[in-house]
């Protein structure tokens, strides 16, 4: 028989594990940075899968897979809950993960980033950017029109964003000649013939956030642009709160990783990995918090 007292040592041991966050490879770290700030007393698990990167040119079969390769890892390693830091792998496969994982939560980044632009938006007219699976499978289409029924839609593919934000060319002539090429069609052009643009711009690639300066750049003045991060944040706060795991919500014990800490794991060249980490994070990575390794599909199954 289950005691009050058992139930309360068991909420006291998943209260300090850290949460765990997956994405292709540096990407999910713009959620990560808001979840630092949102959740100041948690701990975090992040994987970044950079040996198999991009995921958004991927099948919808083999992103379930690696979803579900990461995920095992991090349950392997101890989290209380799942951030899929990865627009395309919450669009492929986030019912298949949940499913996977039935003890813990487990949250994507497609309807906090939907919802973002909902409430952004004051014409209805959005328009979404996102790697080309995300587009494809529609997942960001449905999220809105769930919510906003009459909202009229633009969406575009713009995957050479992802290898950009990878390799930190993130600002300057480069980064915003790119992002004129994508999307001049959906607001320069439209807006030189008189016709009417989108008011809000969603970023539904963890990655493009980093690319926000020269986005806004290009799409100028009078356009919001919107991404998962921070609503994604006070998603998991109010879960954790409800589910009495927040730390600092109860008498934490042991506190084997400390309250803010960050731990990483990568698939590939952790050195990279951990250069441009700094960069998104805006914090120093130690290497020995940063471990290589290996997924595989056993298991996931
Ligand atoms: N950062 C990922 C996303 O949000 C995917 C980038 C990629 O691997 O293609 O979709």
């Amino acid at each position: 028989m289950i005691t009050t007292q058992g139930i309360s040592s068991r909420l006291s041991s998943l209260r300090e594990l850290p949460i765990g966050l997956f994405d292709s490879g540096v990407g999910g770290m713009t959620v990560l940075r808001a979840m630092r700030e949102q959740l100041p007393n948690e701990s975090f698990l992040y994987l970044g899968d950079t040996a198999r990167m991009p995921y958004g040119t991927k099948s919808v079969e083999t992103v379930q897979r690696y979803a579900l390769e990461a995920a095992a890892k991090l349950v392997e390693r101890g989290i209380k809950l799942l951030v899929i830091a990865c627009n395309t792998a919450t669009a492929a496969a986030l019912s298949v993960v949940q499913e996977a994982c039935p003890d813990i939560d487990v949250v994507g980044v497609v309807e906090p980033g939907a919802e973002a632009a909902c409430r952004a938006t004051k014409t209805g007219y959005i328009a979404v950017i996102a790697t080309s699976g995300t587009i494809r499978g529609k997942a960001y289409e449905r999220a809105i029109l769930q919510r906003m029924p009459e909202a009229r839609i633009s969406a575009l593919a713009c995957p050479l964003f992802v290898s950009m934000a990878e390799d930190g060319l993130t600002e300057g002539p480069l980064a915003e000649g790119l992002a004129a090429r994508y999307l001049n069609r959906i607001f320069r052009d439209p807006r030189e013939q008189g016709l009417e643009v989108p008011d809000t711009l969603v970023l539904a690639c963890t990655h493009f956030p980093l690319l926000r300066n020269a986005i806004a750049h290009v799409v100028g003045e009078g356009v919001t642009l919107v991404d998962s991060a921070s609503n994604t944040a006070r998603k998991v706060r109010k879960l954790l709160q409800e589910k009495h795991l927040a730390r600092g919500s109860g008498p934490d014990v042991g506190m084997p990783l400390c309250p803010g800490s960050v731990r990483f794991l990568t698939t590939d060249d952790a050195p990279r990995f951990m250069r441009m980490g700094e960069l998104f994070l805006g914090i120093p990575i130690a290497p020995c918090t940063v471990e290589l390794v290996e997924l595989s599909c056993r298991d996931s199954n």
